[in-house]
């Protein structure tokens, strides 16, 4: 009985984690939103998705945020038709997938600064027409292994009772 609600446990962590892994991301970490940081190498080797939020930080005044196309992040323009975000504190969750451009519209703070931050959005972990599936296997083989093991304890038990019952 402790065997089979210990692997229940397992099941269901095993089933529930990858849809329950909305991830909020501190742009820049501790340094947050600003200039002279290089927001491409805090973005190498992680991996966003539809359902994350990006959370960029700053003193409100110093900088903001404008999302924008690839050809606006190319050239750092101004684009009068982008409403800046300019909280200090502002999220933005990322609900499509795709490429996902943001600069600073302040200054000269992204031409000269460097501020400015480009991503890839992967769909929904977890979801089924997931482009790359993060981790597809473990989940499939921890079902595998749990049924073997539930067959495993079943013969014990069968063979235990027999004994008994001999
Ligand atoms: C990129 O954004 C700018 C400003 O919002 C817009 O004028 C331009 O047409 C856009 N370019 C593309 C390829 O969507």
């Amino acid at each position: 009985m402790v065997f089979t609600k210990f692997f229940v446990a397992i099941a269901l962590v095993a089933v529930l984690v990858p849809s329950t892994s909305a991830t909020d991301f501190m742009v820049g970490d501790d340094k947050g939103w600003t200039t002279n940081f290089d927001y491409q190498k805090w973005a190498e080797g992680k991996e966003f998705h539809v359902g994350d939020r990006l959370v960029f930080k700053y003193p409100q005044g110093a900088h903001d945020v404008l999302r924008v196309n690839g050809t606006v992040f190319q050239q750092c323009l101004k684009p009068a038709d982008v409403p800046p975000l300019n909280s200090g504190n502002d999220v933005i969750p990322l609900a499509t997938p795709g490429k996902k451009w943001y600069i600073c519209g302040v200054a000269k703070h992204c031409e000269e600064g460097n501020q400015k931050l480009t991503i890839t959005v992967w769909p929904e972990a977890g979801s089924p027409q997931g482009l790359p599936a993060p981790n597809p296997t473990p989940t499939s083989s921890a079902r595998a292994s749990i049924s073997s093991a539930f067959y495993a304890l079943t013969v014990a038990l069968a063979t235990v009772s027999g004994v008994i019952m001999v």
